[in-house]
């Protein structure tokens, strides 16, 4: 059984919060609302609770989750910061971003289980800004580590309702706060190489990561040959629907073409289209079915995992995404629907 509690996000009474929160702290999993998806959430220094998690996701125990704090000092309690200059640069963009869609890769102290970070001696750590995760977390006391509450491959949930199709009677609470804002997960940042490393582009954007840091390692994915990349969690076959899934890019004239062209090709099948507004509008006067995720980067980032889930509920043949150009937040919507279509692109014709 799932218990589901609705919380206003905000106004996240505490004693409405508390029920779930003791019982994490005792053991069971809470799904709950970020800023940036829906976590899986157990207490991290708990490693039968935490052994729940990659059951309930169909998650491979080689995939290291990301710890969840409430505050800055709590990040010496999961965090080894007994290096003076890496503390520093902690505490700089600490105070820049967060609480925010940005994930630390940080050196491990002793006292988090193995399972947490797949064996590595790094962890990832966190501070969420919202309202009912912050809460969350101050009410259990302890840590949480937290993996986006969706079935492993699938993409991440946006909406209690996905929690819900992915892991119903998987896990014991679900609070239902609503859409989540920012719609796309946290970046991942490296601290432990020598330069600073995005492993994962995400809600914090690469250019603001420049402007603090200077130097920031970040090598975009490009899979229209098929090849994945390396890295924990890194799979290719990530944020997936079940229903087999393509990618058009190139310039708006020739991505309508090619859509139009592909829909000729496949006269027996049915097929779905994900596009920004201004080609969704051009795709739909054709008379094809798509959605439309907006035109402004945020609202792009916020829709698009509601839009797949959306079409892949339709019992659809194909489900097309029109590729998204351009930087901010969208540097990190092109890499999702790079791993989506796992190397499945269809080229564009002139
Ligand atoms: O926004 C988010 O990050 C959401 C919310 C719930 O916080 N969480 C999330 O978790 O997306 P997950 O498990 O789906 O993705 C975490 C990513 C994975 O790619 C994992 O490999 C990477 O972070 N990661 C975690 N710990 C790591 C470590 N020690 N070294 C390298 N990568 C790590
Ligand atoms: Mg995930």
């Amino acid at each position: 059984m799932t218990h589901v509690i609705v919380v206003p996000p905000d106004l996240p009474a505490p004693h409405i919060i508390k029920p779930a929160a003791d019982a994490l702290r005792h053991g069971d999993l809470v799904a709950f609302p970020t800023e940036t998806v829906y976590g899986l959430g157990a207490n991290t220094l708990d490693a039968d609770a935490v052994a729940k998690i990659f059951v309930a996701k169909g998650r491979p125990a080689t995939d290291p989750l990301i710890v969840h704090v409430p505050d800055i000092q709590q990040v010496a309690t999961v965090a080894d910061l007994s290096d003076l200059a890496l503390t520093a640069m902690v505490e700089r963009i600490a105070a820049e971003f967060w609480p925010g869609p940005l994930t630390l890769i940080l050196p491990k102290r002793d006292t988090i289980p193995d399972n947490v970070t797949a064996g590595l001696n790094s962890v990832g750590v966190r501070i969420p800004d919202h309202p009912i995760a912050l809460s969350l977390l101050k009410l259990a006391r302890v840590p949480i580590a937290a993996p986006s509450a969706n079935r492993f491959s699938h993409p991440s949930p946006t909406r209690a309702l996905h929690v819900f199709d992915d892991l119903k009677n998987r896990i014991e609470w679900l609070i239902d706060g609503g859409s989540t804002e920012v719609g796309i997960e946290s970046t991942v940042l490296d601290l432990t190489q020598a330069t600073p490393t995005i492993l994962r582009p995400g809600g914090t954007t690469v250019e603001s990561l420049i402007a603090l840091l200077g130097d920031v390692d970040y090598t975009p994915r490009v899979v229209a040959d098929g090849t994945a990349s390396t890295g924990p969690g890194m799979l290719l076959k990530h944020y997936a629907p079940n229903t087999p899934f393509y990618l058009i890019e190139g310039a708006p004239q020739a991505v309508i073409r090619t859509t139009q062209q592909a829909a000729n090709d496949r006269p027996q099948q049915k097929i779905g289209i994900i596009a920004p507004d201004f080609i969704a509008k051009a795709l739909d006067e054709m008379g094809l079915l798509v959605l439309g995720l907006g035109d402004m980067p945020a609202e792009i980032a916020a829709s698009l995992y509601a839009a797949i889930r959306d079409l892949d509920r339709r019992e659809l043949d194909v489900i097309i995404a029109i590729h998204v150009h351009g930087d901010g937040v969208l540097v990190a919507v092109r890499d999702r629907l790079y791993r989506a279509a796992e190397g499945n692109i269809i080229p564009t014709i002139s």
